[in-house]
């Protein structure tokens, strides 16, 4: 089947990936109206189909707000509208007419890209409906583009140039997404906050509308950007999935639909509500991508397609093995110095460690949260000699050198803030919200976007650095920037600026410095999607370091997040955010299921937890081949089962290894045998610590004893390797 597949007299058009197919018709009215989404089928079969979410039987029902390609504010629609848009005259209604349709190819991204272009039957807008398909992957990306086809009227006089042909889009989803009818649905998200991230839930869907958003300017802690939802009867090895995941770092919406008559829809794009994009004449507002993926291999398979496309198509360096981190901030607060670093940087050595990260407290007047945020030279009495003699120290240690900056962020005690009070968020007669004694830079401006670029490289640059923690520690309040006026959506623009040039600012970065690494954070989980996976190499998932807690962050980070970007550290007990001390063990192992990292202040640890730990990091490094590359079984759920365990495979079945966590077990209360996934039950396998030999089959069948040794906090890993 060619990826997209066109009938010119039914107006239908199909997208085929390896396992599904996608249709969509032009209607009678000039409105894209979708047909399918699900197993494969043939452009006839495609076009066979009646249209879904006609409501003819009353003149009280109108259009459906399921069934329609990007459900619109204008006629009988009454929905939440994909697309709302207010013409210069007051005009609310879109009507749609077709205006033809584009096929791409693209051999090097190995694409395809189906382009159906409409206008509006009347006022000045062209839009363009986008999907992309990709020749290995059944993830389809979808976005809009909206232009603003009138001419410039240069006569305005009220200073605001375009007012007089603007439009005004007061709702740009990216698309929307109807389901095929159900008895039922659920929908899986996660919820959290900070150091609580990605709590994955399932729950029945309710009739009305569910949204999940943040209003914050970044993703946020609190929902992630992608859905998932059923018809109540998928497993993880089982059932259809139809998911979503937006491409987005600012504010967004995901509003989610169940109709009275039982159809399911979802839509969703950037931006929250209440916020207006003006598109002046001429301009083009291209929403984020929105990728749907469709799989009949329950909620397991749908993780493992998403992990497999990101690999493929989004993270920058997806081959690369990533290295065992070392990051100070646990070990030492704000109170680095220079000799400090060098007594932990050799202890990270010795430990094993392969990249070394001086955290925050490095720069300006930065002791504590309070002062120096903004000014990027070193603290001169903790660095008296600038960054130079510990990064050459790190790097004669065997390391890569990381360093902690926070670019979008200014203490008010800063130098850079008494320079430049105008480059925060505000508005003149407010208030302006401090949260952990910081205001937010308005990255949208051109000039601060700038200035962050510039010191960035230049530190980069001039220091031989390796790798940036960027974190950004707090959400936006008084989100103005009263230079651009009071003219309609004026401001507004700055929640999409702001993304876009922070993007732009990593993207400079990677290609000034090819070898430079990015962690992207956010107080932890902050600032986690596709767009940003797409533009930085691992994510600190979480300020939680607690190794119990962490495995059910884990487990919701990758229900859409390939294990390959989710760093984990160990750090010390009690833990500092849980208060609980789960032995090392526990703890390397639960950090070893991802990318693993040490975070502990190693000055502190005894020569004996020193040698355990330089025992777990050398095993981490002769299986993190599985965790960092291999295929994510989840064998038990951190929800439901007293043991925890996933499987990380080799695509060729050769290998796996597999990790158990038991926090409390009870006696005469026997586990059963792990079955373990995804092995050759032709093949026999040896347990690479013992020796012992099991037959695939019965891996598969009966299961794997899991040596979990007795007490509380027990763990066990298992690397098995064809024999
Ligand atoms: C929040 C991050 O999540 C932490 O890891 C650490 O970098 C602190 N910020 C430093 O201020």
């Amino acid at each position: 089947m060619p990826a997209v597949s066109h009938s010119p007299s039914t107006r239908t058009w199909v997208l085929s990936t390896p396992a599904t197919s996608y249709a969509v018709r032009v209607d009678d009215s000039g409105s894209p109206r979708h047909l399918h989404w699900g197993g494969p089928l043939t452009l006839d079969q495609a076009a066979s189909l009646p249209l879904s979410g006609n409501q003819g039987h009353s003149s009280n029902e109108g259009r459906s707000p399921v069934g329609e390609e990007l459900p619109v504010d204008g006629g009988e629609r009454y929905g939440a509208p994909s697309l709302q848009v207010r013409f210069a005259d007051g005009t609310r209604a879109l009507e749609w007419a077709f205006d033809g349709h584009g096929v791409e190819e693209d051999p090097e991204r190995r694409c395809t890209t189906l382009r159906l272009h409409f206008r509006d039957r009347y006022y000045p807008l062209r839009i363009t409906l986008g999907y992309q398909v990709h020749g290995d992957s059944d993830v389809i990306e979808r976005w809009t583009e909206l232009t603003n086809t009138s001419a410039a009227d240069g006569d305005a006089s009220d200073g605001d140039a375009s007012a007089a042909n603007a439009v005004d889009l007061l709702r740009a989803d990216s698309a929307a997404w109807s389901l095929p009818p159900r008895d039922d649905y659920r929908l899986s998200h996660t919820t959290g906050m900070w150091a609580a991230e990605t709590q994955l839930h399932r729950t029945q869907i309710p009739y009305g509308e569910t949204v999940l958003t943040s209003r914050r300017g970044t993703t946020s802690h609190h929902a992630q950007p992608w859905a998932m939802v059923d018809a109540g009867d998928a497993d993880e090895q089982h059932g259809q999935v139809w998911s979503t995941a937006l491409a987005w770092s600012g504010t967004w919406r995901i509003t989610v639909q169940r109709t009275p008559d039982n159809l399911l829809g979802l839509t969703a794009g950037a931006g929250h509500d209440g916020i207006l994009l003006r598109l002046a004449p001429g301009e083009t507002h291209t929403t984020p991508r929105l990728a749907g993926l469709y799989s009949t291999a329950g909620f397991g398979g749908t993780s493992r397609s998403w992990h497999a496309h990101i690999r493929a198509h989004v993270l920058p360096h997806p081959d690369e093995t990533r290295p065992v981190l070392y990051n100070s901030w646990e070990a030492t607060g704000f109170a680095v110095t220079q000799e400090g670093q060098q007594r932990l940087a050799a202890h990270a050595a010795a430990a094993g460690a392969e990249l070394f990260v001086m955290d925050d407290g490095w720069f300006g007047a930065r002791r504590n949260d309070r002062a120096g945020l903004g000014d990027w030279t070193p603290h001169p009495g903790a660095f008296p000699d600038g960054l130079q003699p510990l990064v050459d120290e790190v790097h004669r240690l065997g390391m890569q050198f990381g360093l902690w900056v926070e670019p979008e962020m200014v203490n008010p005690d800063s130098d850079l803030y008494r320079a430049h009070p105008d480059w925060v968020l505000h508005y003149p007669h407010r208030q302006r919200t401090e949260l952990r004694n910081q205001l937010v830079l308005n990255f949208a401006r051109p000039d601060v976007a700038e200035w962050a670029y510039g010191w960035l490289t230049r530190l980069v640059g001039d220091h031989g650095i390796d790798y940036l923690k960027w974190d950004m520690n707090r959400p936006f309040t008084e989100a103005g920037w009263p230079e651009l006026g009071g003219a309609p959506g004026a401001q507004d623009r700055l929640w999409t600026d702001y993304v876009r040039n922070y993007y732009g600012v990593l993207d400079r970065l990677r290609v000034d410095h090819p070898a430079l690494r990015i962690e992207a954070c956010s107080s932890g989980g902050g600032r986690v999607d596709l767009a940003v996976l797409a533009r930085t190499d691992q994510v600190w998932i979480s300020d939680n370091t607690d190794g119990s807690d962490r495995l059910l962050i884990q487990d919701g980070y990758t229900q859409i997040y390939p294990v390959r970007t989710m760093a984990a550290w160990v750090t010390d007990v009690p833990n500092q955010q849980s208060g609980r001390s789960v032995p090392l063990r526990f703890r390397f192992h639960s950090a070893m299921s991802g990318l693993l990292g040490l975070g502990g202040d190693l000055n502190e640890w005894s020569p004996e937890e020193l040698k355990e730990a330089e025992g777990y990091v050398s095993e981490y490094k002769t299986i993190r081949h599985l965790v960092q590359h291999g295929v994510l079984h989840r064998l038990r759920a951190p929800q439901t089962h007293a043991v925890t365990a996933v499987q990380y495979s080799s695509a060729d079945a050769g290998e796996a290894v597999v990790f158990g966590w038991l926090q409390q077990p009870r006696f005469g209360r026997p586990q059963p045998p792990l079955r373990l996934a995804a092995l050759d039950p032709a093949a026999r396998y040896r347990e690479q610590r013992t020796g012992a030999v099991h037959h695939g089959a019965t891996l598969l069948e009966r299961g794997l004893d899991l040596p979990l040794p007795a007490g509380d906090w027990s763990s066990a890993v298992v690397h098995l390797v064809r024999v």
